[in-house]
């Protein structure tokens, strides 16, 4: 574990005594141990070609999703944090003072009108802020710390199923998992059950989960918010390739592969690709491995599934974490569910 040095607040406690990050991954938190890269080699020897979404996110690729939450066509963030604002301070009424956990918190933008809302209420304040980016989990840490004058940030650099395995027991009341950003919709319905599992091994019976989903609508309007004018899609799709070239001593040329992204009307949901614009073949050094691509041949680089409201309560439900409050915007393109892990008995009565 390292704790890093801040410059000192005038506060009663300074950033660095409220502030711990944590690397799960690794005691040394360098790059080739966090990930061994079986997982791109499954991916690229496997016909279709695909490659895990976590190689998105490396510095670079963080700082250019940030650039996609502001991007016109990405309705998705501004419609989250409108819902937000209209109800962080319902959200802090129902579970009373709770500790926030937040997996994959980026830049921790949304959050903190959740932490505006605790604050106003009077509550104190813990996030426990979860990312796979070292990087950015330091730099927002900071950020929060020096806007909130008694906010407590425990960080992990962690995967979600490691961070979630490993909480170590809340000081306050009370717990909530917040997974925003309809990242949800990341997960295959497989990885969806196993992760819906974690979540409800990491809570207490009682402690809340906060669960933002993008919600289905029309196809020209999902496809915009995946195929933006500016490119910064596209650059972030690309950026996998050069990840991969860093961490694994790879040779893709950016500028042989396209991005392209469309709407599975049938599975509901978002389908990234990147194209190789020509044949070739590709090394990746460290990984021992030789990658060939016809002309046209695509990776999958990511799925964003688009939900039914009803559908996802009562999945929810089913699972014992019943949704206790819904919030959408007006046009209905985004959900909000607050749950509450219900005690076995009940689970099994409702079935
Ligand atoms: N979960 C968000 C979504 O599906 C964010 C996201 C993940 C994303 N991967 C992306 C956004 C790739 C754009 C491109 O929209």
């Amino acid at each position: 574990m390292s704790i890093s040095k801040a410059a000192s607040s005038n506060s009663a406690q300074t950033i660095i005594e409220r502030l711990q990050i944590e690397h799960l991954l690794s005691s040394k938190p360098s790059p080739n141990q966090l990930i061994d890269g079986s997982d791109v080699i499954k991916g690229l020897t496997h016909i279709p070609k695909s490659l895990p979404a976590r190689y998105f996110y490396d510095d670079r690729g963080s700082e250019l999703f940030e650039q996609i939450c502001e991007l016109p066509e990405y309705y998705l963030t501004r419609t989250e944090t409108t819902i937000l604002q209209k109800c962080a301070i319902e959200i802090a009424g129902i579970t009373n003072v709770c500790e926030i956990v937040e997996l994959g918190s980026g830049s921790s933008t949304k959050t903190r009108i959740l932490l505006d809302a605790y604050n106003q209420l009077g509550y104190p304040l813990r996030y426990i802020p979860i990312d796979v980016s070292a990087g950015i989990l330091e730099t927002s840490a900071r950020q929060l710390l020096a806007d909130y004058d008694s906010l407590q940030v425990h960080a992990l650099a962690s995967t979600y199923e490691l961070a979630l395995r490993q909480l170590i027991p809340t000081q306050l009341p009370s717990r909530m998992i917040c997974f925003i950003g309809s990242s949800l919709g990341n997960l295959n319905p497989q990885e969806c059950d196993v992760f819906f599992s974690q979540i409800i091994s990491a809570l207490q019976e009682g402690e809340y989960f906060l669960l933002g989903i993008d919600l289905q609508k029309q196809k020209h309007l999902l496809e915009a918010a995946y195929n933006d004018s500016q490119g910064v899609t596209a650059a972030f799709n690309l950026n996998m390739l050069e990840h991969l070239n860093w961490r694994f001593q790879g040779n893709f040329d950016t500028a042989q592969f396209e991005h392209w992204a469309f709407y599975n009307e049938t599975q509901h949901q978002i389908e990234m690709h990147l194209q190789s614009l020509r044949s070739q073949t590709i090394q990746l050094r460290a990984l021992d491995l030789t990658v060939h691509f016809e002309r046209g041949e695509t990776i999958l680089t990511e799925i964003s599934r688009k939900f039914d409201l009803n559908t996802m309560q009562q999945e929810l439900s089913s699972r014992g974490l019943k949704p206790l409050q819904v919030w959408t915007d007006p046009n209905n393109w985004f959900g909000l569910l607050l749950c509450q892990l219900q005690p076995l008995t009940s689970v099994t009565v409702a079935a």
